[in-house]
């Protein structure tokens, strides 16, 4: 199947980092982008921070004003969900909760045309079973970019049960038009690279929880002696502990509770008091307006 044409609506529900960095991906191909948040102003900031992120590369050199506002100026903030009602491909990257994307993909399909795609950018949870509540599940698959969307090039085509094998197709292509790699998988829990990272976050924690050395020590040894871009504690501050938790409870639960895949207590507790990571300005380091290394 062909990739969408780069005059195709997209639209990108959830401006979080997920959701941002999607959309700056897809006006960077050329796309009208419409970017929607149930979070008032939510939407707008996330514009306004990938203006930031281009700017940068302007001051660098790497990119002229000109293509800058051009990019920026493709991106449509909306405040209704209904105005996303004309677009080719919807992403959703809302909040990694079943029901909630549930209800929003349930909503999208009453609004958007009969040969709209619906994509997920569900990091764990089963594509099949995000469709099973939709009339037309077969226009249902992942589309699973990694963070930060614009720098990184993997993306999961997850195909669920029920999506038809031209959807996917047409997303996998899409997905290669925009300059990424997508790779195929099925709807299994964390899909492939969520699950092959599980340990890494698990072991990483537990090391910490066992007192063997602080989070900077290990993320550093990770760094230097393991070759890793990045240690676990500074990766979860950036992917975000809401996020990362919500998706180790799902492959765990998915999984009849192996305890391979158990969760964290110390990430409960910084979910529970709202230590996030980067978005929040604190996790296991504390972080600065432009920080661009941890500080622990
Ligand atoms: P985030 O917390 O940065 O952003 C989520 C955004 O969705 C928020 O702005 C929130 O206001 C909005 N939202 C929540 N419910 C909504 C609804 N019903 N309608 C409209 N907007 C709604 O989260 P992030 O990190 O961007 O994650 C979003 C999705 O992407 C999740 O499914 C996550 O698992 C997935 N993902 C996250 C990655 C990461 O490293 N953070 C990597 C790959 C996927």
């Amino acid at each position: 199947m062909p990739a969408l044409e780069s005059n195709t609506r997209i639209a990108v529900i959830g401006a979080g980092a997920m959701g941002s960095g999607i959309a700056q991906v897809a006006a960077q191909a050329g796309h009208p982008v419409f970017l929607h948040d149930q979070r008032e102003g939510a939407a707008e900031a996330g514009r306004a921070g990938i203006a930031r992120q281009l700017q940068r590369r302007v001051d660098k050199g790497k990119m002229s004003q000109q293509a800058l506002d051009d990019i920026v100026g493709r991106i449509h903030p909306v405040a209704a969900l209904e105005e996303v009602a004309e677009a080719g491909l919807v992403i959703e990257a809302i909040v990694e909760d079943l029901d909630i994307k549930r209800a929003l993909l349930s909503r999208l399909e009453a609004l958007c045309t009969d040969d709209t795609i619906l994509a997920t950018n569900t990091s764990s949870l089963s594509v099949t079973a995000l469709g099973a509540g939709m009339k037309h599940p077969e226009r249902l698959v992942g589309m699973h970019f990694f963070n930060p969307a614009p720098l990184m090039a993997l993306v999961e085509v997850v195909r669920g049960l029920a999506t038809d094998p031209t959807v996917a197709e047409t997303v996998h292509a899409t997905a290669s038009r925009w300059g990424k790699k997508p790779v195929y998988a099925t709807s299994t829990p964390g899909f492939i690279v969520n699950r092959v990272a599980r340990p890494f976050y698990a072991e990483s924690l537990r090391l910490l929880q066992e007192q063997a050395a602080d989070a900077a020590t290990l993320d550093a040894l990770m760094r230097e002696a393991g070759q890793f871009r990045m240690g676990a504690f500074e990766l979860t501050d950036l992917i975000g502990h809401d996020v990362n938790y919500a998706v180790t409870c799902s492959v765990f639960n998915a999984y009849y509770q192996d305890p391979r895949f158990l969760p964290s207590l110390i990430q409960q507790e910084l979910v529970a008091a709202g230590r996030l990571g980067r978005k929040s300005g604190q996790g296991f380091y504390r972080y600065g307006e432009d920080d661009e290394r941890p500080q622990p």
